[in-house]
């Protein structure tokens, strides 16, 4: 039997070039050597407030990009977090062995809370229910970007202090991220990850932005006063782009070098530019047929659920049974 990868992606936002290269890409690459649960987690959506039309929409949207971005229903289960009632139940289970103080610790959390009038309870919880859908599927490897390596750990961390009270339960999974691209920079301002929630127009180049929007937006990314790009003295915004174009062309760090030494920023980003465009087209090009068929990837996301439901549900019952809630026979 194949290995188990599970990920997941909010349906909040725009999803943009940096869940592209840090996640979805790799998630195509690994699909053929694992039984793949890939997950639209509107429960973790909604641990901030999302207008309920557009959060609707924004699940199919997103279930759309995984398909045309190349993930084989056949292959891999495409499902929604909150279709499958096993997800909610576990995150109650596991917050039960989780210290506050682990939560309160979580960097994204804190830069999350920081910024809201009120702090939902939700919000501290966002990394145990994260937890549980990974430990639902007893996941062997997690492909995330970069910015998603803390809740990983923290994910062990629970596994292993359940499995410490209640005996041996869960796999201990793995993170993998991307050699190149799992942490991509806002263009705008490159001390920043790119981020779907960030509001400024050149900030993020979304999956589904025509070629003028990209070309404009790779054209206007903060660079340095440097006129050309130098390897010894790298400026963040250069790094940035060259990390886009080498995680888009799959090239090797030599080549990166051998072409882009010495190459004024002008002409680093118009091929930066046409990489993206290219590299995008035959995505956007899927998602409009994906998009023009009604019922298409409402059909797709049922038949993820139904598959994954009776693994997650045979978790479940273990866990009850672990830990003496009432499990009949
Ligand atoms: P989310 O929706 O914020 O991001 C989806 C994926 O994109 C990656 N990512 C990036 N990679 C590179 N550069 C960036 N600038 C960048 N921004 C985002 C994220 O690391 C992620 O892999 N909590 C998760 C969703 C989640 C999940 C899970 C993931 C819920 N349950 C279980 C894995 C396993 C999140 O909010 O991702």
């Amino acid at each position: 039997m194949k290995p188990r990868v599970f990920s997941g992606m909010q349906p909040s936002g725009n999803l943009h070039i940096g869940n592209y290269l840090g996640a979805l890409k790799n998630w195509v690459r690994i699909q053929p050597d694992y039984e793949a649960v890939f997950c639209i987690v509107d429960l973790h959506a909604v641990t901030l407030y999302q207008d309920p039309a557009e959060l609707r929409a924004k699940i199919l949207e997103l279930a759309a990009l995984y398909l045309a971005a190349g993930i084989d229903p056949h292959q891999s289960a495409i499902m929604v977090q909150s279709s499958v009632a096993a997800h909610a139940e576990l995150a109650w289970m596991l917050t039960c062995v989780t210290p506050v103080g682990w939560l309160e610790r979580m960097t994204q959390y804190k830069t999350k809370a920081a910024v809201q009038e009120t702090v939902g309870d939700g919000l501290l919880q966002y990394p145990v229910l994260m937890a549980a859908d990974i430990l639902l599927y007893q996941a062997a490897i997690v492909p995330v970007g970069d910015d998603q390596a803390q809740h990983l750990e923290l994910t062990r961390d629970i596994a292993q202090r359940f499995n410490s009270l209640y005996g041996e339960t869960f796999v201990m999974p793995a993170t993998s991220l991307p050699t190149v691209g799992a942490r991509i920079m806002g263009l705008d301002d490159p001390s920043k990850k790119m981020s779907k929630s960030e509001a400024g127009a050149g900030h993020a180049i979304s999956l589904l932005d025509p070629p003028a929007t990209i070309r404009k937006k790779i054209m206007r990314a903060t660079t340095d006063s440097a006129p050309a790009v130098d390897f010894a003295l790298l400026g963040p915004g250069v790094e940035n782009l060259l990390n886009i174009y080498q995680a888009f062309s799959g090239w090797d760090a030599e080549q990166m070098r051998a072409h882009f030494a010495g190459l004024r920023y002008g002409d680093l980003k118009k091929q930066v530019a046409e990489m993206v465009v290219a590299s995008l087209e035959p995505l956007q090009q899927r998602y409009r047929e994906i998009a023009a068929e009604p019922g298409y990837v409402d059909g797709i996301l049922r038949q993820g659920a139904e598959r994954v439901a009776p693994i997650a549900n045979s978790t479940v019952e273990l866990v009850k049974r672990r830990m003496g809630l009432y499990a009949p026979c």
